[in-house]
């Protein structure tokens, strides 16, 4: 497939950054990390608005091998493949185990079904893998590395487009040390159930995401009130803004709600590959946003690691675990909030 570029994208008028067809902003990596000092700052300015303006886009010219996203693909879809008595031993694992396989249909819950197998893998600090296939290993590893040093890089710039040192954001959440999870969802034809949903509306408890899918829509996201289809340019990455910067950046930058429909007639397959801060960082508002803030801090300080157990043994419910350690008067008043481990960190 042809290495995509800028002619899939609309420029915008002050030519400070690209749009695809539906609008989504693009972000052409190659420019963030070769342009010169300009063609870099207007590279930064477009990157910044869109984790303002929709915590999600589109990254473009990113290095990662397309026979390497292919590869990674089919591991995952062997993975699945392969009778149950081989992955049971993954199937009891709890949030916090390295290695999870959940398969088969969920009944039905909040009056939504939810249609999806998945496999869960720690990639970093250390790598964790299914013993089969034998091939996973490999391939998992080498696509764990390159999507989180393009993460990292994006950190950077995220932290340049905020103001602060390209470093400042990585140095606050241990980034040497940073989580990694790998996700390879799978989403069975749905048949006659017309708008059934694999995942449910959630926005993703680490920094970033990176998702691709395998050519069948289905990914939506939250964007001005509106559901928006993302259709992505071929070979390219989904970006995800998580919780933790939301958390970091004190609110600037959202953590973007999403959910996957299932189609009808085709099976649908999408890899995430997602960073978040090093397990035990407390992460809170970078002080020098906070104190220019009108209302200062918009977070309280909280353990990555709890965060994320707490985010996982709960069920999927919009942005509900970083509500709870959102700096809000009402919170208070909500039921549960005052009792949760999380607030007190
Ligand atoms: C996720 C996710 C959406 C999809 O794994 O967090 O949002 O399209 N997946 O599968
Ligand atoms: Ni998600």
């Amino acid at each position: 497939m042809a290495r995509p570029d800028r002619s899939d994208c609309v420029e915008n008028g002050d030519g400070a950054g690209a749009y695809s067809e539906d609008g989504i902003p693009v972000v052409d990596f190659d420019v963030l990390v070769n342009g010169n000092s300009d063609q870099r700052l207007a590279a930064i300015l477009h990157l910044g608005r869109a984790c303002a303006e929709w915590g999600f886009f589109m990254v473009i010219n990113h290095g990662v091998p397309e026979s390497l996203q292919g590869a990674t693909m089919d591991a995952c879809r062997e993975l699945f493949s392969l009778p149950t008595e081989e992955k049971s031993e993954y199937m009891e694992a709890g949030p916090m185990d390295p290695v999870r396989v959940g398969t088969g249909f969920n009944s039905a819950v909040d009056g939504a079904k939810y249609w999806r197998d998945y496999l869960k893998m720690f990639a970093h600090p250390e790598m964790h893998c299914p013993a089969k296939p034998a091939i996973l290993r490999e391939i998992a590893t080498e696509y764990a590395t390159r999507t989180r040093g393009l993460m990292l890089e994006l950190t950077t710039a995220i932290s340049e487009s905020l103001g602060l040192d390209g470093s400042r954001i990585a140095e606050a959440l241990n980034l040497d040390n940073c989580f990694q999870i790998l996700v390879g969802n799978y989403y069975p034809p749905a048949g006659p159930d017309v708008g059934a949903i694999g995942m449910p509306t959630h926005s993703d408890h680490g920094l970033l995401t990176l998702l691709f899918q395998n050519g069948v829509n289905g990914l939506q996201v939250k964007h001005d009130s509106e559901w928006l289809l993302a259709k992505p340019i071929p070979g390219s990455f989904f970006v995800i803004v998580g919780d933790q910067l939301e958390i970091v950046s004190n609110g600037r930058y959202k953590a973007v709600l999403h959910h996957a429909l299932v189609d009808g007639e085709q099976a649908r397959m999408s890899f995430v590959s997602l960073i978040g801060p090093c397990l035990d960082a407390v992460v809170k508002p970078i002080p020098e946003l906070a104190r220019d803030a009108p209302q200062g801090a918009e977070f309280r300080g909280v353990r990555y690691r709890d965060y994320m157990e707490h985010q996982q043994s709960n069920k999927l419910k919009e942005n509900a675990a970083l509500d709870i350690v959102r700096v809000h008067r009402q919170i208070l008043t909500r039921e549960g909030s005052p009792n949760s481990s999380l607030i007190n960190v």
